[in-house]
């Protein structure tokens, strides 16, 4: 081989062309079955069945309709509620992003008629405290996935799938295509890694990003996907079978 040529999947054994096929196929299955844990695991959330950005929207940034304060007045504490209406007034206040103006002005009065004589540390230490705003706000809010869950997560994500794209990469590498294609074929799929794990973050404080989350995890497959096709292409059916 000269010098200024590289290695082509015409120029490995068919030895190697089997172990690099066993293992990309190995990859392929374990991203079909990852992409069928997801499904299991963020499906369903909305309420209804199958995945949609709602349920995305949820597992990041929670939702307004499954805070604790929420469910205790629409379920175990409703009986304490002595106006019903003012069941909806909470619902209202927590929907509307619980801010602590409409806090003082309407959900305090209520609180403090129907709840702090339960609600209060000093008297029940274990139960949630519901004589301040801090104390409401904190069984009022969305919930969704907690700050270190996310590192834990996206420190495990991004070890684990740097390693399968290098490997995927080093092998796509061996193909005869355009060398501009072939050099931002490798990066796409690490860059939409990076924003598919940047995004679960910003998800977390706006929803929206939920849009992002998909599509960038969306693109990795896809990109991953071509780059797995097109190997196992051109190292069986696209180089002139040379058997060394
Ligand atoms: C008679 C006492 C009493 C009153 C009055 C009372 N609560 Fe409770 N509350 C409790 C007890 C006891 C628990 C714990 C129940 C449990 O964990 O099963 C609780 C639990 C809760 C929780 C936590 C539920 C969870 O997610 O674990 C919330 C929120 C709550 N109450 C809100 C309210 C609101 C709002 C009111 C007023 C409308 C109210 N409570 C009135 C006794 C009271």
């Amino acid at each position: 081989m000269a010098d200024n040529t590289y290695t082509r999947f015409n120029d490995i054994s068919i030895s190697e062309r089997i172990l690099n096929t066993v293992f990309l196929l190995t990859i392929g299955l374990g991203y079909l079955a990852a992409l069928a844990n997801m499904y299991y695991t963020h499906q369903g959330l909305d309420g209804k069945a199958g995945l949609s950005v709602e349920d995305v929207v949820i597992s990041y940034y929670g939702s307004t309709k499954q805070t604790r304060l929420g469910t205790a007045v629409t379920g175990i504490m409703k009986t304490n509620l002595k106006i019903k209406s003012d069941q909806d007034v909470i619902l209202k206040w927590i929907h509307s992003g619980a801010s602590e103006t409409a806090y003082n002005d309407d959900i305090a009065p209520i609180l403090n008629r129907d709840c702090v004589m339960c609600h209060t540390p000093s008297i029940n230490p274990s139960l949630p405290n519901l004589t301040n705003y801090e104390g409401v706000s904190e069984v009022a809010k969305p919930g969704g996935v907690t700050i270190p869950t996310l590192v834990r997560v996206s420190h495990i994500h991004l070890f684990g799938i740097a390693f399968i794209l290098f490997f995927i990469g080093r092998i796509f590498l061996l193909c005869e295509i355009n060398v501009y294609v072939k050099r931002i074929a490798v990066v796409i799929p690490f860059a939409a890694m990076l924003l598919d794990v940047v995004s679960w973050f910003i998800t977390k404080s706006i929803p929206e990003f939920a849009y992002v989350v998909i599509l960038s995890g969306a693109l990795m497959g896809i990109s991953m996907g071509m780059q797995i096709l097109l190997s196992i292409y051109q190292m069986w059916f696209f180089t002139a079978l040379v058997h060394k």
